[in-house]
This record gives structure tokens, sequence and C-alpha cells, in this order.
């Protein structure tokens, strides 16, 4: 039954019209604005997008006022998520070290240091940063695709010692993809005999005009081991951040993305999940993937137990039934009923898909055989 086109399902929830082909995405459906969905899955849109929904008859959605489109007073400020990039060895993971031990407030939390995939830090004027460590290539490919949108900017990162290489341009091509800003860190500049000028003229082959050359890219000249230009660094993050005036409405129910997960042997699924919107809270019922769970317990990257998650704060999640995959969406919804309900739409969703690609698969041998 065809209840309702795309467009018209956005123009109910003064939504945009490319977010909710991007949710309908999220979520295995490949739809444009003119298609029609039909109610069960325009049902599941609304849902996500926050709205209270109200059967008028088997087909037709009602979308309730309450919890409509976040006003600018619903706004407020939340600090930048910033993904760090780059080749192979450059100092990623360096970086995001030397980053962290800049933290004003980690030494109070006491709390024991776990890795976890990404982190927030709060610098010396009192603002905080999140950092999303590099999650591959193929996860960042994965999580632009389904609109998830999680990175703020982009630090990439690139050896003066060694250059633009392969996985810088492909960086590149990722952060002007998803049309997020740039940020080059060129690092390793205490290594003897660099030439950090030679980075820039490799850059302009790829279209990025660093400031110093007369473009608008910000570039600073860094060492991730022997901490020099740290804090320019983080400067640099803290213009463009104000640049971007990112915004997210905290009272709400909280939705986000999945960083990472995995199967821990004490505690069951964990999932680090990156909160977008809303405040996630102890004891809320979310979908996560195809997955659901109440959140038994929610803990920073200092280990810290947490009773709220606010917008741009990473966490990891206690409690979920299953493991969810790197690039999901979760939501936090009102009831286990309608966590199930969720949680088999999607499940059902992703048979279909695979079901439908193993069809796609058997038509190309017939073509070919015919
Ligand atoms: P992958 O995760 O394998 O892609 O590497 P990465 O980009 O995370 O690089 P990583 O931080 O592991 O650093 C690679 C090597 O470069 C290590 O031996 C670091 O000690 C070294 N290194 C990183 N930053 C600097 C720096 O600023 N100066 C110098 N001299 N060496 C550095
Ligand atoms: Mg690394």
């Amino acid at each position: 039954p065809e209840a309702i086109t795309v467009q018209e399902l956005a123009n109910r929830m003064a939504a945009r019209g490319g977010e909710v082909v991007k949710a309908l995405f999220r979520m295995g459906v490949m739809a444009t604005l003119t298609q029609s969905i039909d109610a069960d899955t325009a049902e599941l849109v609304v849902q996500e997008f926050g709205h209270r929904v109200k059967r008028v008859s088997e087909s037709d959605v009602e979308i309730g006022l309450e919890g409509a489109e976040d006003t600018d007073t619903d706004l407020a400020a939340r600090p930048p998520v910033v993904t760090i990039m780059g080749h192979v060895d450059h100092g990623k993971t360096s970086l995001l070290d030397a980053l962290r031990k800049t933290d004003v407030v980690a030494h109070e939390a006491g709390g024991i240091t776990q890795h976890i995939g990404a982190y927030q830090i709060t610098v010396p004027d009192g603002s905080k940063v999140t950092f999303i460590d590099t999650p591959g290539h193929e996860a960042f490919t994965a999580m632009r695709a389904r609109g998830a949108g999680v990175t703020d900017m982009v630090v990439l990162v690139v050896a003066a010692d060694d250059g633009v290489m392969p996985q810088t341009v492909e960086a590149i091509r990722h952060a002007k993809a998803a049309g997020v800003p740039l940020i080059v860190a060129v690092n390793k500049i205490d290594k003897p005999g660099v030439k950090p000028e030679r980075v820039k003229q490799e850059l302009l082959q790829h279209e990025i005009v660093v400031e110093s050359l007369g473009g608008d890219t910000q570039e600073i000249e860094v060492s991730a081991t022997q901490r020099i230009n740290l804090d320019k660094l983080l400067e640099a993050i803290s213009l463009q951040a104000e640049v971007l005036d990112l915004k997210a409405n905290p009272n709400r129910a909280a939705e986000g993305t999945v960083i990472e997960s995995k199967l821990d042997r004490g505690r069951g699924p964990v999932a680090t999940v990156l909160v977008q919107k809303g405040t996630l809270k102890q004891g809320d019922i979310v979908v996560a993937g195809a997955e659901w769970g109440r959140v038994r317990a929610m803990l920073d990257d200092k280990g810290r137990q947490l009773k709220d998650a606010p917008p741009s704060l990473p966490v990891e999640i206690l409690g979920l039934s299953g493991v969810p995959s790197a690039g999901d969406n979760f939501i936090a919804v009102e009831n286990e009923a309608r966590a199930r309900e969720v949680s088999e739409f999607r499940q059902r969703r992703a048979r279909d898909k695979a079901a439908a690609a193993a069809g796609a698969g058997r038509g190309n041998l017939t073509d070919m055989l015919a």
C-alpha cells in the first residue's frame, strides 16, 4: 500500500527532503523524493526524526506536532567532532595520544583510561573537542554512505618526511565528498632535514591550498612525539568549529551513530556510540542497528560511569542484545515494544536487501549463461 511520497513526508515533518532520503537509506530503503513509501516505513522515519506518530488509517500516517523539528530556541552549541585521517604511519595514533594528554580534566577523573575509538577532551579555555580515531577508510566510507555524518571536520595528518601518499589523497577525497572542512597537520617536523614546504606544494596538486599559499585551508606544523604546536592545532580546530556554528538539541530522545562495537567476555555486547542529537540517559531503551536493549551502564573514555550523555559525547553503552556494526544508527525509543518493532523492521530490511542482492547475482549468472 502506497501511503505517502518522500517529499510529502518531509513536508509534514518540516524536514529537508534530502534528510528523509538519507534516513531511508540508513534503513536500507532506496527512494527518491517523488517515490511513495508504505505507511510502516513512513512511521519508522517519523520516529527516527523524533516525532510522534498517529495512524489515521491503516495506510496513512499523521505526524504529531509535539517533539517536532528542533527550532532555533531548542538548539544549543555542541563540541566539534573531529576525525583524524592520513596515510599509514604518518602519526595519527601518536597525534591522538598527544592531544589526549592536553586534556585539562583528564587528571581529575581518576578513572582507568581505556582505549576506545573516540574520546573527548577539555581544552584550557574550557571548551570541548571530540576526536575519533581514524576508523579506517572503509569504515569512514561506510558511515558516509549511510549518511551518518558523524564528523564535523577532518584533521589530515601528513608526515613531513614522507609527504602526500596514496591514503592521504584518499582522505582528501573522502573529506571533499562528505563536504567537511579539512585542517592539515604536517607531522614529524622534529625530524632533521624535513621540508614541510614540500608537503604544501604536493597538496596543491590535490586542490588543497593552505593559508600560507593564499588558500583557505588551515595548516599547522606539528610533532606528535615532541608535542610541538599541539596548542596551535587545537586553536585551528576551535576556529573552524566557530565558523561551523555547531548546534544540537540536547532536550530530546537521543540519536546518534555506532563508532565501534565488540563482544566483551565479561560485559557482553559493548558499543561505543556518538550521541549526535538529544541526551542519552542511563536506563534508556535504545535500538542500535538491528539490536536493542536498555542502557544498563554508560561509560566515558575515562571509564567514568555517566547518567547522561549530551550531544557530541562518545560513550560506551552496555545492555544491548547483540553487537551492532560501526556506522549503524542508534535511537532511544519510548518503550520495549517500540524497540522490538524497530529492531524487527531493520532485521527484515537487512534480510530483504540480502535476498535482493542474491537475486541480482542469480540474474547476472542467468544472463551470462543465456
Ligand atoms: P597506522 O595506524 O599504522 O596507520 O599509523 P599511524 O598513522 O597511527 O602512525 P603512528 O602514530 O603509529 O606513528 C608511526 C610512527 O611514527 C611511530 O613509530 C611513531 O613513533 C612515529 N611518529 C609519530 N609522530 C611522530 C613525530 O611527530 N615525530 C617523529 N620523529 N616520529 C613520529
Ligand atoms: Mg594508528
